[in-house]
């Protein structure tokens, strides 16, 4: 039975310290730039509109705030956006209620903002550490959620039997091309009753979910009977092993291998061949009757999967880098947009031609948006532009007047720009951007 994998990230065995409060200097940082608000670390930590007083457990750090609320996997034709559509699509078409509805809710807003509590549950388990250590904590009892999990009571006590839930999770780790402190993750429930679980087995009316007097064993928990386990774990594997075969199709080379989770037991793992290598992509287990119980639902068993975004997307698009999902470079992004989201997508390497930039400065109106302006360059500058950064703003001490200064990086996948070819490009989005969003020039 192995203790880490991806869901575990440590490599290696590290001893558990309570994480450490972040460097004074970082205690009144301001955020790198850009004009979204942007969260604080003072004497409180702000996010999302709330206030956390900074304890011995504040671990959390600027950055780390940062991707709060920017939702990769909710961005329109992002790749994390095109897994997780295609996951739903396969759990909608293949899990039909009674009356013809999908079987599974799918949830993918929840707040990243978490209760220790909700994140570790009341595991008694000291493996709990592994994710104590590597979580990033606002204070004593409040968190980032390190995974999906967290979730699974409030939803069950929600009265929920069938769910997805995508979202954001932090860990902290290292950076590597298969790590990242900040990933998604999507998170499965499914919930039976003993008629639910035993109704399409020969002589299931004498079966019965749980048992008296039972152990618990490497096999199965206390309660539960040994039928019971094998039911839901058959058809946990069947579950998966089917939504992988439509992600990847029958070529993929797959392997379960047994594992510890602290919300399932038993426990298992789903490896995929990649590149040569097997790749961890999802956990799964047989749910801990102790949440199903403190939810509400002990009268119910059930199982859980979580299943992770970057590493489905990584394998499933070729894409050999875990932070190119974190670029906003449009030889990226524009890879993965397209209305079919079945078409066959293979990631092309990005080329490195060199670059060339340029700035553009304009007075602005108060309708004046942001993304309007991406869009405009966008628009005019296709393929070329690799890039839009704000460098600068500023306020006319006198007038009140802001101005705004970006830069455009522009650069061709197949060969070396001219100066001539980007200075047209440029001057017409300085004049469309006059034209068509009032700005004022500063040329
Ligand atoms: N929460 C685990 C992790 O992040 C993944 C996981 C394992 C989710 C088993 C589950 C589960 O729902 O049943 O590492």
């Amino acid at each position: 039975m192995r203790l880490r994998g991806f869901f575990l990230p440590s490599l290696k065995p590290r001893p558990f310290l309570p994480p450490r409060p972040a460097p004074s200097n970082q205690r009144r940082a301001r955020l790198s730039d850009g004009p979204a608000p942007r969260p604080l670390i003072g004497p409180d930590v702000l996010v999302q509109g709330r206030s956390f007083p900074r304890d011995d457990f504040t671990n959390v750090t600027p950055r780390i705030l940062e991707k709060v609320g920017v939702n990769l996997h909710n961005e329109k034709q992002h790749p994390l956006w095109v897994i997780k559509e295609r996951i739903k699509e396969h759990f909608y078409s293949s899990y039909v209620g009674r009356w013809g509805n999908p079987l599974f809710s799918v949830h993918d807003n929840l707040s990243p903002v978490v209760t220790v509590q909700q994140n570790f549950d009341r595991s008694k388990n000291i493996k709990k550490y592994y994710y104590l250590y590597f979580s990033f904590s606002f204070h004593r009892t409040t968190m980032l959620r390190a995974h999906t999990s967290a979730h699974q009571r409030e939803l069950v006590s929600a009265g929920l039997d069938a769910f997805l839930l995508a979202g954001d999770v932090y860990r902290r780790d290292e950076i590597d091309s298969s790590h990242y402190p900040v990933f998604h993750q999507m998170e499965g429930v499914r919930l039976f009753s003993d008629h639910e679980l035993f109704s399409s087995v020969d002589g299931g009316q004498v079966l019965s979910l749980f048992e008296g007097s039972g152990w618990r064993t490497e096999q199965k928990q206390q309660v539960h009977t040994l039928e019971t386990v094998k039911l839901l774990e058959f058809n946990l594997k069947d579950t998966l092993r089917s939504l992988v075969l439509t992600l990847f199709g029958p070529e993929v080379e797959l392997r379960w291998v047994e594992c510890f989770f602290p919300f399932t037991h038993p426990s298992f793992e789903l490896e995929v061949r990649f590149r040569g290598q097997w790749l961890e992509v999802l956990g799964c287990g047989i749910m801990e009757q102790q949440i199903l119980h403190s939810a509400g639902a002990g009268h119910k068993v059930g199982w859980a999967f979580g299943l992770g975004l970057e590493r489905l997307a990584m394998v499933l698009f070729d894409i050999p880098d875990i932070r190119l999902f974190w670029s906003r470079d449009e030889r990226f992004l524009r890879q993965f947009r397209g209305d079919d989201l079945h078409r066959p997508i293979r990631f092309q390497p990005l080329s490195r031609f060199p670059p060339l930039h340029n700035d553009i400065s304009f007075w602005i109106p108060d309708s004046f948006s942001q993304n309007d302006f991406f869009d405009l360059v966008r628009n005019i500058g296709g393929d070329l532009v690799e890039q839009v950064t704000l460098l600068d703003q500023f306020t006319h001490p006198k007038t009140g007047r802001r101005s705004e200064c970006y830069r455009i990086v522009y650069r061709h996948m197949e060969r070396t720009l001219t100066q001539e070819e980007v200075r047209t490009t440029h001057e017409q989005i300085e004049r469309a951007a006059e034209s068509e969003l009032g700005v004022h020039g500063r040329y």
